[in-house]
């Protein structure tokens, strides 16, 4: 079975006026991230709830950012404006483990380029691409903010620092 790629899902994204519903539970805790800011401030809950809308529905779908625009009173636009700015936000389903490895100055320096062919080498897969089981996902992104222990990578919301290939390869057979 080929690779998944994610032109495969956003090339036939299809945006209508579906707005997505939630759990009178899900509800509770949207509601809870809109009373930690002043009421002229709720697009500041933006982001908190764009994480929640991804738990919730496996990425940033279309209902899902019509559903913010709407709760916080924002142009749609807006919410896909900062959706797409940040590499933690995911436009397309990606595998179980997502893994993020950092393609700056630093990292690419320290031997990211060897990090990302040993790692596509052995998913048989390239940046960009989910492996046919849906374990895996690689993506390339920009800095993550940890130089100093570069080459690095995140998988999920955990960081790995400092990598070698052979620390590479015990976190990948770590990966459940
Ligand atoms: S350059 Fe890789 S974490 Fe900053």
């Amino acid at each position: 079975m080929a690779a998944v790629k994610p032109s495969d899902y956003t090339n036939q994204v299809t945006v209508t006026d579906e707005v997505a519903e939630f759990s009178a539970d899900v509800m509770e805790e949207i509601t809870s991230h809109l009373e930690k800011y002043p009421p002229d401030r709720s697009r500041s809950a933006l982001i908190p709830l764009l994480f929640l809308i991804q738990r919730e529905r496996g990425y940033i779908d279309n209902p899902g950012v019509n559903f913010l625009a709407k709760f916080l009173n924002l142009e749609v636009t807006d919410v896909w404006e900062t959706a797409t700015f940040y590499s933690m936000f995911n436009m397309h389903r990606v595998g179980r483990h997502h893994i993020q490895i950092c393609k700056t100055l630093s990292c690419k320096i320290m031997g990211e380029p060897d990090i990302t062919d040993h790692i596509c080498g052995k998913l048989g897969i390239k940046p960009g691409e989910t492996t046919p089981d849906g374990k895996f996902t690689v993506s390339l992104v920009e800095c993550l903010g940890s130089c100093g222990t570069a080459p690095m990578m995140q998988i999920g919301f955990d960081y790995h620092e400092d990598l070698t290939l052979d620390k590479v390869d015990r976190i990948l057979s770590e990966c459940e």
